[in-house]
């Protein structure tokens, strides 16, 4: 067992309205992740590869600054409501609410983002580990209910990197909560991740417009580029000439995982990469997981100088489905006062 010890606390400077933000660094005798309480964000995570030498797995950025700036959402914690509810708008117990527009007609990921979080160190026998809190108040960004939000970071002894969210509500609401962590297992900003290998124990996906809004159709993903029941490189089928893929622009979509008995802990997706022989498994309570292949990253100027050009990361955000508000044959996303929201996702390391 490892024993725990307090978590080391820095620095990393101040919001526009002056609020001090700090960097906290969970690590164990491997892996190291640096972790922020501006938007829980996940700065670096170092892992070894095959042969002991370290690199960092995820996209960012090295100031708070740039992160305050612009970022499409490297490494940070998502919510109210992760990816899109079509046209800004959903209606419960017959009243219509109204949500903040930023992805053209449509909301997209909220602004928890944005917030500073309250930290605190939890570190136990189970690992170093950071409790992040948020008081979300009665309509931010439109939604309502007063929503307390807890996420817990824990590093484990295993080289997992596990995700405890919960939350409640003084009103019925709806939320959705991920991270949205930029993976490169070959190392941040080390090229495109086209040759990495991706599993995914999903029979299904959920296609989407024009406006990357599910239709509501469960589609099977057999004898189609979204079938990565069997481990397949992401880069294989990115390109071909397939209405769902041009769509999104690449993978930009929710896959239904095979989950037999829903709401325990499930391997829903699993990548490889060859070259370095990493290997992440993500582990979760959610019922869907986004593949995002980086479709719209343009050469933005991340840490240690490096630039991250398109499909140099992939994102493997663990959620309910996209637009679930508006759809009631999907898994419910409704949270009512009395009920306890609790999610957990774990990121887990290792190499073959
Ligand atoms: C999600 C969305 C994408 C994009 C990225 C962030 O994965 O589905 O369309 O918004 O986040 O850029």
């Amino acid at each position: 067992m490892q024993v725990a010890t307090e978590i080391r606390k820095q620095a990393f400077g101040h919001t526009s309205d002056g609020m001090a933000v700090e960097l906290y660094t969970l690590a164990n005798r491997e892996v190291e992740a640096r972790i922020t309480n501006y938007g829980g964000i996940i700065v670096s995570l170092h892992t070894p590869d095959r042969n002991g030498k370290l690199d960092d797995l995820v996209l960012g950025y090295d100031s708070l600054d740039k992160y305050i700036a612009k970022t499409p959402y490297f490494g940070a914690i998502i919510g109210r409501y992760a990816n899109r509810i079509a046209h800004a708008t959903f209606s419960l117990d017959g009243i219509t609410y109204t949500l903040a527009k930023n992805d053209g007609d449509n909301h997209l990921h909220g602004g928890f983002n944005k917030r500073v979080w309250t930290a605190k160190d939890v570190s136990s026998s189970a690992g170093q580990a950071l409790e992040l809190t948020y008081l979300s108040k009665d309509g931010e960004e439109g939604f309502p209910g007063n929503l307390p939000v807890k996420v817990v970071y824990t590093l484990t002894d295993k080289n997992e990197l596990k995700i405890d969210y919960s939350a409640t509500t003084d009103k019925d609401t709806v939320l959705n909560l991920t991270n949205h962590a930029y993976f490169n297992l070959a190392g941040q900003g080390n090229g495109d991740i086209l040759q990495q290998h991706i599993m995914i124990q999903a029979d299904r996906f959920t296609p989407i417009d024009q406006f990357s809004i599910p239709t509501g159709e469960l589609r099977s993903v057999k004898g189609t580029p979204f079938d990565f029941t069997t481990a397949t490189a992401i880069g294989a089928r990115i390109d071909q000439d397939d209405q769902q893929l041009k769509m999104g622009k690449g993978y930009d979509h929710n896959w239904v995982l095979n989950n037999p008995a829903a709401g325990s802990l499930f391997l829903a997706a699993q990548a490889y990469d060859p070259h370095s022989g990493r290997v992440l498994e993500v582990l979760t309570t959610e019922p869907g997981i986004q593949l995002y292949t980086g479709n719209f990253l343009d050469g933005i100027h991340g840490k240690d100088g490096k630039v991250y050009d398109r499909r140099n990361a992939f994102c493997l955000e663990t959620q309910h489905f996209p637009d679930s508000p508006n759809h009631p044959s999907f898994p419910t996303s409704e949270l009512k006062p009395g009920q306890h929201f609790e999610s957990t996702t774990v990121y887990k390391f290792s190499t073959k």
